[in-house]
């Protein structure tokens, strides 16, 4: 294996203003995340709405600087990294948004928009970049004729085809696919999920893959990260998770998920009230209120990440904490 990124202890904290007169809050968008992305490997990053994975994605595409911790790309650490060694690094770490529209200039032929990062950062003449462009169009599946179009000709499947072909143009060795096909029909979906399968194994890639839809992750990670709140409470190899979740969150969100495999139908966990907010988010295990297992500890102690089974995850309830390991 080969790794191409390394996070170590990741954080991104927000500093909320709450009026004139109040000291601001402290939001932890991510508290503390550690992973490596392998090439030609997929990590998928899962967890409900406002749980910080777009966070993640901003972090590690270099888009905003982690609040602490350390991420370490192709040998290059980025905190306290200079300008010029920031600008190198950039390229190497693309980045594929939910709705593509919003990244495409409207009025900018598509041709030209797959040949603008390489005007910007490289010194290929004209001739060279529509070659690269059209030939990247072609690996993509779009066809020919589509250099000349605009972006509201196309479908969505397609701007999306459009988006990871833009996203390629500079040869990245990182991918982060921020919910790439969850705006897309379900017939698309599958379309778009293979052309990256396909593109990962071709370009050696490795995708940093986020989405709340636990069947395409299923389908297409290698690893999982399961986040709440900021914090990841369960991450392991994808068959692990999947056969054999450990954390109760990671458990409901896996019961909430159709299965491949009728037979195997997990009953349904349902979790009782409300996501907390982030901005006020409940003492020691966050995840507390709505925990079916929840004990003595939970409220007082954050469970640290912890290896259990393969995974590594973190609960009390998995892993005792020290105190009580003692006291038995
Ligand atoms: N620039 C910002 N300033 C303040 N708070 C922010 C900022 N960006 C994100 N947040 C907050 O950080 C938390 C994590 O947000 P993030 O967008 O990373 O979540 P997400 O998991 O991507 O959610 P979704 O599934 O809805 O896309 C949220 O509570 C969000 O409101
Ligand atoms: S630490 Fe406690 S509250 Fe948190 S998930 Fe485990 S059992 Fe539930
Ligand atoms: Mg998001």
């Amino acid at each position: 294996m080969s790794t191409v990124l390394t996070a170590t202890d990741l954080t991104r904290f927000y500093s909320i203003s709450r009026g004139a007169f109040a000291k601001p809050g402290i939001l932890k968008a991510v508290d503390g995340a550690s992973f490596t992305l392998q090439r030609g490997k997929t990590l998928a990053v899962v967890g409900e709405s406002g749980c910080g994975k777009s966070t993640l994605a901003r972090m590690v595409t270099m888009i905003e600087l982690p609040t602490s911790g350390s991420l370490n790309i192709a040998g290059e650490e980025i905190a306290g990294a200079s300008a010029s060694t920031l600008r190198a690094l950039r390229p190497k770490v693309q980045i594929v948004f939910q709705n593509p529209y919003g990244s495409l200039n409207p009025r900018q032929k598509i041709g030209h928009a797959l040949e603008e990062p390489l005007l910007v950062n490289t010194k290929l003449s004209q001739a060279e970049r529509t070659e690269k462009a059209r030939a990247m169009m072609t690996s993509v599946g779009l066809r020919p004729e589509h250099y000349d179009r605009y972006p509201h000709m196309f479908s969505g499947g397609q701007r999306q085809r459009i988006a990871i072909a833009r996203a390629l143009m500079l040869d990245p060795e990182v991918l982060v696919l921020d919910e790439p096909v969850s705006a897309l029909d379900v017939s698309i979906q599958a379309q778009v999920l293979n052309l990256l399968a396909d593109l990962q194994e071709r370009h050696n890639l490795a995708y940093l893959f986020i989405s709340h839809d636990l069947s395409v992750v299923r389908h297409i990670a290698d690893e999982v990260m399961v986040m709440y709140l900021g914090r990841v409470v369960e991450q392991g190899p994808r068959d692990t998770v999947f056969a054999n979740p450990q954390h109760p969150y990671t458990k409901a969100l896996l019961s909430a998920t159709p299965t491949p495999n009728p037979a195997a139908k997990r009953e349904r966990i349902v979790l009782k009230g409300e996501l907390p907010s982030p901005l006020n988010p409940p003492s020691g295990c966050t995840f507390h209120p709505r925990c079916p297992w929840m004990f003595e500890p939970c409220p007082r102690i954050n469970p640290a990440l912890l290896a259990h089974e393969g995974s590594l995850v973190a609960c009390h309830a998995v892993n005792p904490p020290e105190e009580d390991v003692k006291a038995a």
